[in-house]
């Protein structure tokens, strides 16, 4: 069932506010009904006890009843017995005496009654009744009692007419709540209406919408949460759709690069196979051939490599590592490419320096580094230092090359990022997905990885990692 959440609001305010009406209408009845029939019951006492003072004598009492008699009032005076003394009544009328009370009156007590019943002539009205005891004046013994009624029809009047004035203040009340909770529910179905065409528009592309909000209650709450939401998703899919570009980037050079190796394989196979490749290039070529799958393999690894630490295929061998032996094998292996780029790379002595890491995953950051150092560098020279530091160890891999410009930097980290497309393979790097392992690989360490660089000065990456074994 459709409840839409406009009615839901003025359905709260209205009952909310209808309830307390009602409430109050009926508590402020209550009240003045009770309070003039306590003023009227407490008026027939004071008639009550003057009737006492006078002795009860005939005459005094016959004044009384002609003065009463005026106001509705009407008394009877009763002995210890129940018995009627005045005024006297002709035979044929009954008085109705209550003696149930009578025990109360016995002990002391003022009793009222006030109910809707006839009053002592039997005659139906509503009326106040009250009755006092009163007693010898010798010996304090019970002597009877006075009852005094009168008409109560006048509170009821009274009752009546402020009936009708709460019932006018209160529908004028209910007009006001409902204009109210109309203009509040409004409000509120406003704002969140505002929140829906939002979201639906994010839903359509629209990552340029904001919703305006102050800090108030929690639909503020909730739209200033809602923007950073938004922010969010367009970040990322921005970041998305620069990954796809770069992706499709590299499929094309990949698909070119791996043309080449292919098309030199191929040539090659077929030159053995028809024997045209003479005896003495033989070994050359094969060569050859193992070399470029060796590049393809590679590539095709980097990229694999890089999913499964995305996925968290990729589980951590943490062990205090001894810096200065994996450094020494990777100079071994980078000897080559150093030399062909007719670069110097200097390790400093890092005796008993050690690194609390993963060995194959250590050795693969610094790889990747120490190789962009070399890669990005023609003639100069590649130090790689290291220390420790209050928290961890330090490894500094710094070079005079090519360097970046603040704007290349900022963007290294990301997947298939080269930062002069025209370097395409070979000497300058090849998928443009080293730094994104590094840095998902340093992140899995908690290292801290660092990079500075200036344009044809040089660059230099710092990476920490720390100590604990957390
Ligand atoms: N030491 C450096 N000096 C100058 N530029 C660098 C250096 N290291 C990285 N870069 C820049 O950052 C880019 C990204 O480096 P990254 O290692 O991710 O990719 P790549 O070296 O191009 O390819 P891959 O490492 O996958 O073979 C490089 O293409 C280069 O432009
Ligand atoms: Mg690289």
């Amino acid at each position: 069932m459709k409840f839409p959440y406009f009615y839901q609001q003025m359905l709260g305010f209205l009952s909310v506010i209808i309830m307390l009406l009602t409430i109050s209408v009926v508590s402020i009845v209550l009240f003045a009904r009770n309070t003039a029939i306590k003023g009227t019951e407490n008026r027939l006492f004071a008639y009550a006890e003057s009737i006492v003072d006078v002795n009860l004598e005939s005459n005094q009492l016959s004044h009384f009843q002609s003065l009463l008699g005026n106001q509705g009032v009407t008394f009877f005076v009763f002995d210890s017995n129940g018995d009627l003394v005045f005024p006297k009544l002709s035979e044929n009328i009954e008085t109705r005496v209550v003696p149930e009370e009578e025990d109360r009156l016995r002990d002391g007590e003022r009793v009222s009654l006030t109910t809707e019943q006839a009053d002592l002539y039997g005659n139906p009205r509503d009326t106040a009744y009250i009755y006092l005891p009163y007693f010898t004046s010798s010996a304090g013994d019970y002597a009877g009692f006075v009852a005094v009624s009168a008409p109560v029809s006048q509170i009821e009047r009274q009752m009546s007419d402020l009936k009708r004035n709460l019932f006018n203040a209160f529908l004028i009340s209910t007009i006001i709540a409902i204009i109210m909770s109309f203009v509040f529910a409004r409000y509120q179905v406003k704002r969140v209406n505002g929140l829906r065409q939002a979201a639906h528009m994010v839903a359509e592309g629209n990552y340029d919408i904001r919703i305006k909000h102050k800090d108030r209650d929690e639909i503020d709450n909730l739209s200033q949460d809602f923007n950073k939401m938004i922010y969010a998703l367009d970040m990322s899919r921005q970041e998305v759709e620069r990954q796809e570009e770069r992706r499709k980037t590299f499929m094309q050079d990949a698909a070119h690069e791996m043309r080449t190796p292919l098309t030199t394989i191929n040539g090659l196979l077929e030159g053995l196979e028809y024997d045209v490749i003479p005896e003495s290039q033989r070994l050359r070529s094969i060569q050859l051939m193992r070399k470029e799958t060796k590049r393809m393999i590679r590539l095709v690894n980097e990229n694999l490599d890089y999913e499964n630490i995305r996925a968290n295929r990729i589980i951590l061998n943490k062990h205090i590592l001894p810096v200065s032996e994996i450094l020494d094998e990777i100079k071994e292996q980078m000897a080559n490419i150093a030399e062909s780029s007719n670069n110097k790379l200097k390790i400093d002595s890092l005796e008993n320096l050690t690194v609390y890491a993963d060995y194959d995953r250590f050795k693969q950051i610094l790889v990747n580094l120490i190789k962009n150092a070399i890669q990005f560098t023609d003639d100069g020279l590649i130090e790689v230092s290291g220390m420790k530091t209050e928290t961890g160890t330090k490894i500094i891999i710094k070079d005079n090359g090519i360097g970046m410009t603040e704007d290349q930097i900022k963007n290294i980290w990301d997947r298939y990022y080269k930062a002069d497309i025209s370097r395409t393979n070979t000497k300058y790097g090849e998928s443009g997905l080293g730094l994104s392992i590094v840095q998902q690989l340093a992140e899995m360490h908690k290292a801290k990885l660092e990079v500075e660089s200036e344009p044809e000065k040089g660059t230099t990456f710092t990476i920490e990692f720390p100590d604990s074994k957390d």
